[in-house]
């Protein structure tokens, strides 16, 4: 082995944590010769069924999979953590004091305060440049939650927004009948929720502006695409009677690569990230932007083009943001 990674994941014992774990022991994400040390954190009556999972780990006899940690205690558990991936917080579906929790803004105040201690730990015990993904919901609030806690401008924290891309990229390519690895330049802007805006007129499809790829059909657009788009977790949910985890797992793995490696010239990736006021977007707000990564830092990608249409779209989506913010200040350090 050349060289070693540290990955703390939290709610590793979850149903996401059981998809993604494999994957990323494997050698797939960082290379073969990488060897992956994995600091998996649950609640305390959790980790007799974690250890159960790095027993599996253990018996895949993955040659890139270095030592495992199981661990309640978060220091422990994100020291000198390289990556830090927060799965851990409740999903939408669950019933709390009798009422089902439709929305994932409804499970602010439900996993909004576990993002407080993690924050500040993930500041203090992980690495000065760690890379920290939030996919816990709702994602974006949360996330800016930890960052303001962890208090380390080395850090760059991001919120998932790639899954709602993969999603975007998946109906594109259907409508367009083209293959799906066509699909660039795909943005998700705002927030990881029913209002976030997939946003076509900037894509390419198949090596043509996206828009037109499409046929240039507003009404499919509005009508269609973004509703099963902004809907998809819902249509899931129903369907399994459990929320994503084999897609959420790949689109959180995807992240952490897209971050890894240099994004190709003239295409992006999603994620949110903490807003400095480009695009007329507010500043302070975990916000879904177009990203390019150099294969060590990442920046915000500013020349894309926002149409009327879009700017209507991105301004609901960064509205409901600030309500959500407005909503857990007091949870904000
Ligand atoms: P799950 O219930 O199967 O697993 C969550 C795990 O987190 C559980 O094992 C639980 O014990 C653990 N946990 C709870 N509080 C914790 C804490 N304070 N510290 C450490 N671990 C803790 O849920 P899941 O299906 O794996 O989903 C996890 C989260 O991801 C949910 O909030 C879900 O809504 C969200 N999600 C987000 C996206 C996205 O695109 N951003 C996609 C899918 C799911
Ligand atoms: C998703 O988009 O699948 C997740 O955010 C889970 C959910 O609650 O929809």
């Amino acid at each position: 082995m050349n060289s070693s990674i540290t990955v703390a994941v939290t709610g590793a014992a979850g149903q996401i944590g059981y998809a993604l774990l494999p994957r990323l022991a494997s050698g797939e994400i960082f290379g073969p010769d990488v060897r992956v040390n994995l600091k998996l954190i649950e609640i305390e009556p959790v980790l007799p069924k974690l250890e159960g999972t790095a027993m599996e780990l253990t018996d895949c006899a993955f040659g890139a999979l270095g030592d495992i940690t199981c661990t309640a205690d978060i220091e422990t558990g994100f020291g000198d953590a390289d990556w830090v991936l927060l799965l851990g917080s409740m999903p939408r579906g669950i019933v709390v004091d009798g009422r089902k929790i439709e929305e994932r803004s409804d499970l602010l105040r439900i996993n909004g305060g576990i993002f407080t201690d993690q924050g500040r730990a993930i500041g203090r015990f992980a690495r000065p440049d760690a890379r920290v993904l939030v996919v816990g919901n709702p994602a974006n609030t949360n996330a800016l939650i930890g960052r303001s806690h962890a208090r380390q401008e080395g850090q760059l924290w991001m919120a998932m927004t790639a899954l709602d891309a993969n999603r975007a990229a998946a109906q594109l390519a259907r409508r367009s009948g083209s293959e799906v690895r066509s699909v660039r330049r795909l943005c998700i802007w705002g927030n990881h929720s029913p209002t976030m805006y997939p946003d076509v007129f900037n894509a390419q499809i198949g090596g043509q502006p996206g828009f037109e790829a499409i046929g240039s059909d507003q009404a499919w657009l509005e009508s269609d695409f973004l509703p099963v788009v902004q809907q998809r977790g819902k249509a899931i949910i129903e369907a399994r009677g459990a929320s994503s985890a084999m897609s959420a797992a790949s689109s959180a793995l995807d992240t952490v690569m897209q971050v890894a490696r240099p994004t190709e010239a003239g295409d992006c990736f999603s994620a949110a990230v903490f807003s400095d006021g480009r695009y007329d977007i507010p500043e302070g707000l975990m916000c879904g932007l177009p990203l390019f990564s150099d294969g060590g830092s990442v920046r915000v990608i500013d020349d894309f083009e926002i149409s009327d249409l879009s700017r209507r779209y991105i301004d609901a989506s960064v509205a409901e943001l600030i309500e959500e913010r407005d909503a857990v200040r007091d949870l904000i350090g």
